[in-house]
């Protein structure tokens, strides 16, 4: 029950009504009796709106869309990997000081984690925007051998560089081997659900194939990875991930990882 003692968490984005994470963390602090509420703000102005979250003291906050870099300057700490990514998507409201955190990171390696290890093996990311950059960081945290791809070589090539990374054209795809291929671009998500990032003459068998894409929760790419004998990872289990991760580093509790889970995937198939 709402009190004059819950605590208040939110999500700041813009647009933000589609987000998901109102539903996740109002369902983990259900399933722990957390006595904590969790909003979506649309904000436009990042400095107003981190003035406001001081000012009321808002114990916990996602980052969102546009503001996952523009909020950095205005917080007092930034933990090293969010660092090292240039992105924060998660603030840890301690007594006032405000942490800024990246758990994309850690929801992407753990969402592997759970198919395959990740030392050693050749991992294709395709994208080079923020998603692919913290997803990046934290496949070479565990020892992956990564190759970027990306539609604009520019970009694609910056972020290899960034991550001691190769880089390779989307044309060249079928000329090399891959353990483990991960999309992180947009595309296949809905409405636009008929496309994929990648040939489908590399989704081999035996290979491990990652969306970051979770709308549809089966993309086509997800779906021909299955239909060829891939191992399959979806976006849910990347999102859920990262929001579990958020979780504890706000309540200090282990996160209801299978009641967040749920939550979202009944969502998602309304
Ligand atoms: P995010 O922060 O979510 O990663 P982003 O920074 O806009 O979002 O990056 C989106 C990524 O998806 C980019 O790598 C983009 O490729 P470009 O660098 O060429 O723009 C990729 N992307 C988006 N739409 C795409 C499409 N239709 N085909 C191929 N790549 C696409």
């Amino acid at each position: 029950m709402i009190s004059s003692h819950t605590n208040t968490f939110c999500v700041i984005g813009d647009p933000v009504r589609h987000s998901l994470s109102p539903l996740m963390h109002n369902a983990a602090f259900k399933e722990t009796g957390t006595d904590g509420v969790y909003l979506a703000f649309e904000v436009k102005d990042i400095s107003a709106a981190i003035y406001g979250i001081r000012g009321l003291g808002i114990l916990g906050v996602s980052v969102t869309i546009p503001h996952k870099v523009s909020v950095i300057p205005h917080l007092d700490e930034i933990d090293k990997t969010a660092r090292q990514i240039g992105a924060v998507n998660t603030i840890v409201n301690d007594r006032g000081k405000l942490r800024g955190y990246n758990t994309d990171c850690f929801g992407a390696s753990k969402a592997l984690a759970e198919k395959t290890e990740v030392q050693g093996k050749r991992v294709l990311i395709v994208g080079a925007g923020g998603a692919a950059r913290a997803i990046g960081f934290g496949i070479a945290e565990k020892g992956g051998i990564i190759t970027i791809s990306n539609r604009t070589e520019e970009k694609g090539r910056s972020l290899a560089h960034d991550l001691q990374a190769s880089f390779c054209g989307l044309e060249d795809l079928e000329s090399k081997d891959w353990d483990i291929i991960i999309n992180a671009t947009s595309v296949g998500m809905a409405p636009k659900i008929e496309g994929c990032p990648v040939p489908e003459s590399i989704l081999q068998p035996g290979r491990v194939v990652m969306d970051i894409v979770y709308n549809p929760q089966e993309t086509l790419l997800l779906k021909k990875a299955a239909q060829r004998g891939c191992e399959t990872v979806d976006g849910v289990s990347m999102f859920v991930y990262q929001g579990a991760c958020q979780f504890e580093l706000w309540t200090g509790r282990d996160a209801p990882v299978s009641a967040m889970e749920k939550t979202v995937r009944r969502a998602l198939s309304l």
